[in-house]
């Protein structure tokens, strides 16, 4: 089991953060052989620094949603693969060990196409090295180069995004503009600057006046716990709502746009995100409302063409439902909200077909949720025999 050995305070998250220390989700310990990452359970009320150290501290923390975000569990997963190569004994193959424990980590959580790109890519690298000292530096390294692709990725989101929000912003002659999100797809998810959240940090950096609704996102709170957290840390005016206020704000000229992120993406653009997103995007559509996807290319799926079909959705612990965590008296406590004896269902993520979103904002640029459009922006990505017809 994960050991959590550090308890930091925000104020030093902050002060860490604000001198451009690496305060990222997740980051090696280079001479220990320890992966440290912020155990995002506790979060705000709590934050923690966690200690992986094997391939079963991985599998415990991206289960438990210690990290979580689709970018984040693809980093954790490379760095798995690193803690993999790291305790092999010897004992078997090489090649045959590593499989096995790739396929382990991929089979953590179903839904964020991230983790199984992010275990791969390590793995194809690993497969017939010899050399046991090369491997563990490949390892280590190409974690660390996905890790730093992925801020790359998020950074030019923000870049491309934010020219969206300016252009909302000149259409309102400067008045405040109004984003509504869902989940946490920020720096937590991502490493840094998230995937929604970019675009919104960027319009904050270059002074456009910016308000977020943030949707709580029950069952395990991450808008109202994190991407409240992340904003309010980086001064961003934001307000937590109820996960079934927006369609409510967007009739009453609440919302100018949208902002969400993705755990998986087909090439003909449906979106599989936190569950919820679906019905933001028929209220936005319902309301003339952009809605906007923010996604590196790495949460593509390129060999799936039907989302409601093809996309497996994670089914997690009812008790999720039946419980709520928070706050009392300093202390953080989980209390049940339904009768004792009520079954519930705990289905995480919802697919939103490619019709009703407006545009993907990534790291290349903005395209529209089409097979034609996503074909024309990363035509080297698409498999032509089991991915879109060309
Ligand atoms: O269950 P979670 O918290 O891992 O779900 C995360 C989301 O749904 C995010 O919106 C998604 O990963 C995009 S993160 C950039």
């Amino acid at each position: 089991m994960f050991s959590q050995n550090v308890v930091v305070n925000n104020a030093e998250l902050l002060i860490r953060k604000a001198n451009g220390g690496n305060m990222r989700p997740i980051w090696p310990d280079k001479d220990s052989g320890i992966v440290k990452v912020i155990d995002q359970r506790f979060l705000p009320h709590k934050f923690a620094i966690s200690d992986l150290k094997s391939v079963d501290d991985v599998i415990n923390a991206i289960k438990r949603m210690v990290v979580r975000g689709a970018p984040l569990i693809g980093v954790t997963g490379a760095y798995g693969v690193y803690l993999a190569v790291i305790n092999f004994d010897g004992k078997t193959g090489f090649d045959d060990f590593l499989i096995n424990e790739c396929n382990k980590l991929k089979a953590t959580r179903p839904t964020a196409v991230n983790l199984s790109w992010g275990v791969d890519r390590v793995k194809h690298k690993l497969l017939k090295m010899t050399n046991q000292s090369a491997r563990i530096d490949m390892a280590r390294d190409e974690a660390a180069k996905i890790a730093d692709e992925e801020v790359e990725n998020c950074k030019k989101i923000g870049e491309n995004g934010l020219r969206l929000i300016d252009e909302i912003w000149i259409k309102k002659k400067g008045e405040i503009v109004n984003i509504l999100t869902h989940c946490n797809a920020g720096w937590l998810a991502c490493v840094e600057y998230g995937t929604a959240t970019a675009p919104i940090y960027a319009a904050c950096e270059n002074n456009i006046d910016i308000h977020v609704w943030v949707d709580e996102t029950r069952p395990l709170n991450q808008g109202a716990r994190l991407t409240a957290w992340e904003l309010g840390k980086h001064g961003v005016k934001h307000t937590v709502i109820t996960d079934n206020a927006g369609g409510h704000l967007m009739q009453h000229g609440m919302v100018d746009m949208v902002i969400v992120g993705t755990d998986r993406t087909t090439c003909t653009g449906d979106v599989a995100n936190k569950i919820g997103t679906y019905l933001k995007a028929l209220a936005a559509r319902d309301n003339n409302i952009p809605f906007y996807v923010a996604l590196p290319s790495s949460t593509f799926d390129w060999k799936l063409n039907d989302g409601v079909k093809e996309i497996s959705i994670e089914e997690r612990d009812p008790d999720e439902v039946r419980y709520v965590q928070g706050l009392e008296h300093g202390s953080i406590k989980s209390v049940l909200i339904s009768p004792a004896s009520s079954p519930a269902a705990n289905f995480a993520f919802d697919v939103t077909p490619a019709r009703l979103v407006t545009a993907f904002i990534t790291e290349r640029g903005v395209c529209k949720a089409t097979k034609q459009d996503i074909k024309r922006m990363f035509s080297e990505k698409i498999i032509q025999k089991k991915g879109i017809p060309s």
